[in-house]
């Protein structure tokens, strides 16, 4: 048997096609514009490319992008002055602080910083709460994305077993809650879990998180299970070129065992952003009391 793959490339493209539609019915309806303002603090390769890449999606789906790019010296006090004026900012619907930021900067002040109604990442501390409660939040874009695809995959998740493999504030933790949600039973697991295998083999549904390259072998899925792969990581390559991009579970192993899979890349990666606008929709609604 090989698993049906997953295809977030896809599902992604619908969710922004219906972000856009909202968009024009918000400009129709209400007059104005969703905006999203986007901070990078310093010039970490890889965050110079999701910041380029949220802009231009943002862009794409009709809504305003405001692109704050500051230093790598960019003092704690600055950033929080940015993060307010943001705040006070009527125009601005959602705030994104592209982690991880420089060290000199305690990254949980400026979060918590953020007004939690524009929080479109979903990583305040309230925000986590009420999700932790079981009441409307903003959500972080991965652990959303991945929960599209899950239901798309299978529409009657109840009582089903989830085992998520990592325990991160971004994704383990807020995956496990809207698991929850959705009436699974869930494990989490991580990196120090004892006897790991044998865990994950009890899984009708797996969310790899960890981020180690391929850690989660065939032999440890259920035969069907569906297998959420959400760890994106740069093997080295032969004579310092850049190597293949892998998920946290050995793909072809596993596309032998389980039901359905998500391939790294083009399967949540693609989700986060279209989330991300979809949050920003949310927010915007949200914040002017529309439902
Ligand atoms: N860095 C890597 N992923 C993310 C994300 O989803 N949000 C933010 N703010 N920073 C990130």
């Amino acid at each position: 048997m090989t698993a049906k793959r997953i295809d977030g490339k896809a599902t992604a493209a619908d969710l922004r096609a219906a972000v856009a539609l909202e968009v024009d019915e918000l400009e129709e309806k209400h007059r104005f514009t969703p905006g999203l303002a986007v901070v990078l603090v310093g010039e970490d390769p890889a965050s110079q490319v999701y910041v380029g890449a949220k802009h231009k999606a943002t862009l794409e789906v009709g809504m305003k992008s405001f692109e704050h790019r500051l230093p790598a010296d960019t003092s704690e006090a600055k950033l929080l002055d940015l993060v307010q004026q943001l705040n006070s900012r009527d125009d601005v619907d959602g705030i994104l602080v592209q982690l991880p930021l420089p060290k000199h900067v305690d990254a949980t002040r400026i979060l918590d910083a953020i007004d939690p109604k524009k929080d479109v990442d979903g990583f305040h501390a309230l925000n986590a709460g009420l999700l932790a409660a079981g009441r409307a939040a903003l959500v972080p874009c991965t652990p959303v994305g991945a929960m599209r695809l899950i239901r798309q995959t299978l529409p009657h998740i109840a009582g089903l077993h989830a085992v998520i493999v990592g325990r991160s504030n971004i994704v383990g933790k807020p995956m496990a809650q809207l698991l929850l949600a959705a009436d699974c039973t869930v494990t989490i697991a991580h990196s120090k879990t004892r006897g790991l295998p044998a865990i994950v083999r009890q899984a009708d549904i797996v969310v790899a998180a960890v981020g180690r390259p391929e850690m989660i072998r065939g032999d440890w899925i259920k035969p069907g299970a569906t297998v959420i792969d959400v760890g994106i990581n740069r093997l080295p390559g032969a004579d310092g070129s850049k190597g293949r991009l892998v998920g946290d579970v050995a793909f072809a192993e596993a596309e032998k065992v389980a039901g359905a899979i998500t391939p790294v890349p083009g399967g949540v990666g693609p989700m986060t952003i279209a989330c991300l606008l979809a949050n920003t929709i949310q927010a915007a609604k949200a914040r002017r009391g529309l439902s």
